[in-house]
């Protein structure tokens, strides 16, 4: 307490710094919210049972959006205004943190997202971090893998229309696919929460294609698969992060052996430092960290390592610190924040078998 009382008012930190969190707790990617918490906390705790930053605790206020946009809007407002929160953690989907960092930029609130991967979140302005990857490489990955690891040439795409992530997703894989030499035979549209996806696929299955290229939400992949394999198509579907749920599994396990997916970290990395972060994350939690768990993880602890280099609460100074994080040792790699506020780093290939993720390997980018 000396110490705190040494700092001159007006510099330094003080003895609470409120942080924002806006998640989906609820709704149909609740587990995007579960599991970014899970690492939230554990970050957190971590952080302040060594003494918090500076001396300073780290308190988490917490608002559920319900995984929809003008509700991520309402409640960032809410953080950034009533509770006067130094700096936002969230959110998952990007269709949810495109809208509140138009916020947050407005107000001149830092705000980091673990796991949005769509490339207008960042470009929403100069106080928008992210500690992932970007779509127009994870697109690539995903091409890049069909195309020269699986040897696959035709390709058709399911797309879930109204979401940004689906979106940017379905435009960098087509984009690179036929770069690679491939064909996109068909694109057909759904919308999220759809009950049936019969005529798409019964379409698609009359054009025969290699593999089905899927980069929606758990949700309704899971669905989507499961429709398929009953009309008797066999071939592989390859998706994205969005996949990355324990509720992918519902509609069957069977029916996803054999599919991939690109994410953001493997379970099956040996290096020390990702098994003790799972081992931790076991014994707080009870269950086993998934790509978001991490991704989330690695973000709160990037956030406060700027808080401590900018040894203030000042959105502006928070944000030059956010800027200039290089080599962070994440669990989910080696984080550097390139011009764009972005992570440049490699996406791993998982193979779903036995209702379980399997790394298979990595894609670095270009
Ligand atoms: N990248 C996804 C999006 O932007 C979110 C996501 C990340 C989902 C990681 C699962 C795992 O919408």
């Amino acid at each position: 307490c000396e110490r705190r009382e040494a700092v001159a008012v007006g510099d330094g930190l003080p003895p609470v710094l409120k942080i924002g969190v806006y998640m989906p707790m609820t709704g149909d990617t609740a587990t995007f919210g579960t599991s970014s918490m899970g690492g939230i906390r554990l970050a957190t705790e971590q952080r302040n049972a060594a003494g918090g930053i500076r001396g300073s605790r780290i308190e988490l206020i917490l608002e559920d959006d319900r995984g929809q946009p003008e509700e991520a809007k309402t409640v960032v407002t809410r953080l950034v205004t009533r509770d006067k929160v130094i700096a936002v953690l969230g959110e998952v989907g990007s269709a949810r943190s495109i809208v509140a960092a138009a916020v947050c930029q407005q107000k001149r609130v830092p705000m980091l997202t673990p796991s949005s991967t769509n490339e207008k979140v960042t470009r929403k302005g100069d106080y928008i971090f992210r500690v992932c990857f970007i779509d127009p490489f994870q697109g690539e990955a995903a091409a890049k893998f069909a195309a020269t690891v699986l040897n696959l040439t035709r390709a058709a795409i399911m797309t879930d229309v109204k979401n940004d992530y689906s979106v940017g997703l379905t435009k960098s894989f087509r984009e690179s696919f036929t770069r690679q030499g491939g064909t996109v035979v068909m694109e057909k549209n759904y919308q999220a929460g759809d009950a049936s996806f019969n005529a798409q696929l019964t379409s698609i299955r009359e054009a025969g294609v290699d593999f089905i290229y899927a980069p929606g939400y758990y949700g309704d992949v899971g669905q989507i698969i499961k429709q398929a394999r009953e009309l008797g198509i066999r071939v592989p579907f390859i998706g994205g992060d969005g996949w990355d749920s324990p509720d992918l599994w519902r509609g069957g396990k069977a029916a996803l052996d054999g599919c991939f997916i690109t994410n953001h970290y493997s379970v099956d990395n040996p290096d020390p430092r990702v098994q003790s972060f799972i081992a931790a994350y076991r014994e707080r939690h009870g269950d086993t960290p998934d790509a978001l768990a991490a991704l989330a993880y690695d973000g709160a602890q990037v956030l406060y390592d700027a808080i401590e280099r900018a040894n203030s609460v000042s959105g502006e100074k928070i944000r030059d610190a956010l800027a200039a994080t290089r080599d962070f040792p994440g669990v989910t790699g080696t984080i550097t924040l390139d011009a764009n506020r972005n992570a440049v780093k490699p996406a791993v290939i998982l193979e779903l078998r036995d209702g379980a993720y399997h790394y298979r390997t990595t894609i670095t980018p270009s």
